[in-house]
């Protein structure tokens, strides 16, 4: 059965113009899938829904069998344990007042989670590889890449099945990069992972499926490695040919 389960989805922030056209994706346990799409597609809007941050005007999404469904509180509540976010900006996503160790027990806090919180901070601390002292630090003294590490401990503290990653690498420089996405491949073990990037090359190193998203439809999904092959939609075949030239730009500055 689909971890979750988005079945002809449509929504708009208003009625005259629709954001999302009958999206419809399966999330399996484990699975690891790159949302891939230019600016405005509705990348993050999709992840809001996903989040019941926001409902869908048309269609269903169920998660683990059971519709999501904001005005059931029981199952919100455990459904906001189960599915994490971490956003793009290492910067403005950490309460520079908070202790690191307040920020990442936050969740645990307001989901009322039970048992050892200290330990369940250390340990999310321990799995993004950072030591045990950052926990009485604040946020400004800590890199961009360390800060979205914090980001991702928090996001994993309460355990989740499903990690919603936006743009989650985007900010940071080329080595920060690889080393967040490798802490991401090593917890796409044990959760699902939908990773929503503009680096074809990211999703690629990490995404066995990749979803093509054009003004709010999907385009192309499948498994990573053959539709980067093999495209077989003109967007996707546009998305992948400007990859090369962003290259040579980067090479040139
Ligand atoms: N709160 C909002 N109210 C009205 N329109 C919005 C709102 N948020 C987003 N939109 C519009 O919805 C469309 C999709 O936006 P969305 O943020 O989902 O795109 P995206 O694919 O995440 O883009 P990006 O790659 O730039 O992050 C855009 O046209 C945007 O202007
Ligand atoms: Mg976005």
């Amino acid at each position: 059965m689909s971890l979750v389960a988005v079945d002809k989805v449509s929504f708009g922030y208003t009625a005259s113009r629709p954001i999302l056209d009958a999206v419809s994706l399966d999330i399996a346990p484990g699975d690891t899938i790159g949302l891939v799409g230019e600016s405005g597609s509705g990348k993050t809007t999709l992840l809001r829904l996903l989040l019941g941050l926001a409902t869908p005007d048309s269609g269903t999404i169920h998660f683990d069998g059971s519709p999501l469904d904001p005005r059931n509180g029981a199952f919100m509540r455990q459904f906001r344990r189960q599915a994490q976010v971490v956003f793009q900006d290492p910067y403005s996503s950490l309460d520079p007042r908070q202790t690191i160790f307040s920020i990442i027990a936050e969740p645990l806090r307001s989901l009322r989670l039970a048992g050892d919180h200290a330990a369940m901070v250390a340990q999310a601390l321990e799995a993004v590889g950072l030591t045990p002292d950052a926990a009485t630090r604040y946020p400004h003294q800590f890199s961009g890449g360390q800060r979205q590490r914090i980001a991702i401990a928090r996001a994993i503290v309460p355990g989740p099945r499903l990690l919603l990653a936006d743009e989650a690498v985007s900010a940071l420089d080329l080595t920060t990069k690889v080393r967040v996405v490798e802490l991401l491949a090593r917890l796409s073990a044990s959760m699902s992972l939908l990773f929503v990037s503009h680096d074809i090359g990211v999703v690629a190193a990490l995404c066995r499926r990749i979803v093509i998203l054009e003004q709010g439809r999907i385009v192309e999904a499948g498994d990573t490695a053959t539709v980067l092959a093999n495209p077989r939609h003109p967007y996707t075949q546009r998305l992948l040919a400007s990859v090369p030239r962003l290259t040579l730009n980067e090479a040139s500055t």
